[in-house]
């Protein structure tokens, strides 16, 4: 058999392929930023043609940097930024519009109006979710409101729906010629249309929001071969194998498969994600119920989420928006410039703010503002809203499950940030662990194709292969932390009831 298995993670920066092997070690990667497109305050966009392009650029990237071909790769898995809505026309294979991205808040809306019958739990106990800009759902909603003759081609049968796993998986399948439309459990979970007990799209949900159920892709497990790769394709005949959202992938490739296991991502945004079992439980603190993984027939894990919509992406805005510094690595550096936040709090809640409020009428906010203020301060603020942000989802989750977490296994691009993984840490009074390969999102897709495959056999193999790289110990005293936590919830409350 082949020796590696390839990954691709096409994420809300960037589209990134990367082979493993069996040890769960990078070979190699290839990696592109798509557009960000913001056409109007609040609304976020992508082009999904430059995404499938650039998905098709790194496959070759990532293959040829290891002098690999399609014989080498047993398996390929996808994982991608979750809730981003597609819509394409099936006999053209072009999308009708932009891709709405999950950032993106011109739907609230209807988010409103759905939420006028009933509030925003409305369908809460059924789909594990709120009414809220983020998911799917709404985005779809709008574009079939929106883009003209997009309603009539839907209900034609013409038109297809999917997170942007849908749209990999059926372009790289063969997109009109004879394409696969499908998504999994995970991806579904996020849409608003899935009963998480049945997975199954739910009609009486569907009928509400309009969306025609000829659009909506064909709900698999996390972990089955879904077809090969299309002959016109370099992976030609590669089985398709495993399909996660980004952060399912992660608390994948983190082995936690055990109930209470826990990872926190550091991605565009913070995902932390508690494993539940096979039990549905219902946050009582603002966190999402979701599908954690499924793999082939077996019985569907479940999870509790604490989404945050802006942490990596505050550091990205400072550097594009505000041009205080050149490269995201400097904000550190420029951080370490102060010895501490000098009084400032950045409440980056640029799409609202999500767990554990879910405040659609919050916008960012500086506060604390003095004289003495220089721009050290607002990159440390900027820095540490990561973690006050993070410390207020692991309590909800600690309060749903009524016991404390005695660590947190952390990954994604911002856990190089040393000063950073300190101070969450410090604020969390918990120990936070970074494992050895901190690419987890890719990984767990990998994982989950390998497995499906027989590359590797069983979740234990993953166990195996996780290794611990280094741990941060909390240093603070618990007065400061209490002190520091009273100011940003402070700070918190000034975003509020800021929209119109
Ligand atoms: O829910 C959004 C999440 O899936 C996006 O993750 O890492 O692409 O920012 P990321």
């Amino acid at each position: 058999m082949a020796d590696y298995v390839l990954a691709i993670d096409q994420g809300t920066t960037s589209s990134r392929a990367i082979v493993f092997d069996k040890s769960g070690s990078i070979i190699s990667t290839g990696q592109l930023e798509h557009e960000q497109i913001f056409p109007r305050a609040g609304w976020v966009e992508h082009d999904p043609e430059e995404i499938w392009t650039n998905v098709r650029e790194v496959i070759g990237i990532a293959l040829s940097r290891a002098n690999l071909t399609r014989h080498d790769i047993a398996a390929v898995g996808i994982t991608n930024q979750r809730e981003t809505a597609v819509v394409w026309d099936k006999t053209t294979g072009k999308p009708v519009y932009n891709a709405i991205v999950w950032q993106d808040t011109r739907t609230q809306k209807i988010v409103d109006e759905l939420a006028a019958d009933g509030g925003v739990e409305r369908f809460k106990d059924k789909v594990g979710l709120p009414l809220a800009t983020y998911f799917s759902g709404t985005k779809v909603k709008w574009i079939l409101d929106n883009v003209d003759g997009a309603r009539e081609k839907a209900e034609a049968g013409d038109l297809l729906f999917g997170n942007t796993d849908s749209w990999v998986v059926w372009n790289l399948t063969g997109g009109t010629d004879g394409g696969v439309h499908i998504t999994d459990v995970t991806n579904a979970s996020r849409t608003m249309f899935m009963d998480l007990e049945t997975l199954s799209w739910d009609q009486g949900i569907l009928d509400v929001f309009g969306v025609p159920a000829s659009m909506l892709p064909q709900i698999k497990s996390s972990s089955e071969e879904y077809g090969t790769v299309h002959s016109s394709q370099l992976l030609r005949e590669t089985p398709v194998a495993g399909i996660l959202g980004d952060q399912q992938a992660a608390t994948f490739g983190q082995a936690a498969f055990e109930k209470g296991g826990a990872k926190n991502t550091y991605g565009t945004g913070n995902f932390l994600i508690v494993n539940t079992g096979e039990e549905i439980v219902h946050s009582k603190n603002g966190l999402l119920t979701t599908v954690c993984y499924k793999l082939g027939d077996a019985k569907p894990v479940y999870a509790l989420e604490g989404s945050i919509a802006v942490t990596g992406s505050l550091i990205q805005w400072l550097r594009d928006n505000l041009g205080l510094i050149k490269t995201a690595p400097e904000v550190e550096e420029l951080a370490r410039t102060v010895e501490d936040n000098g009084g400032v709090y950045v409440v980056p809640a640029f799409s609202g703010l999500f767990a554990p409020y879910w405040r659609g009428d919050a916008r960012g906010a500086i506060v604390g503002l003095t004289r003495y203020v220089n721009k050290g301060h607002i990159a440390r603020a900027a820095l540490e809203a990561t973690a006050f942000q993070t410390r207020e989802v692991l309590d909800a989750a600690n309060a749903d499950a009524g016991v404390d977490m005695e660590d947190l296994r952390v990954d994604g691009g911002m856990v190089a940030n040393d000063a950073l993984m300190q101070f969450q840490a410090d604020i969390l009074g918990i120990p936070v662990v970074r494992p050895k390969v901190v690419e987890t999102t890719a990984l767990g897709a990998a994982y989950a194709a390998g497995l499906a495959v027989g590359f590797w056999q069983s979740t234990d193999d993953v166990t195996a292969n996780w290794a611990e790289d280094k741990r941060w110990e909390p240093q603070m005293d618990a007065a400061e932390r209490d002190r520091q936590m009273r100011l940003w919830k402070k700070a918190v409350t000034k975003t509020f009831d800021w929209v119109d």
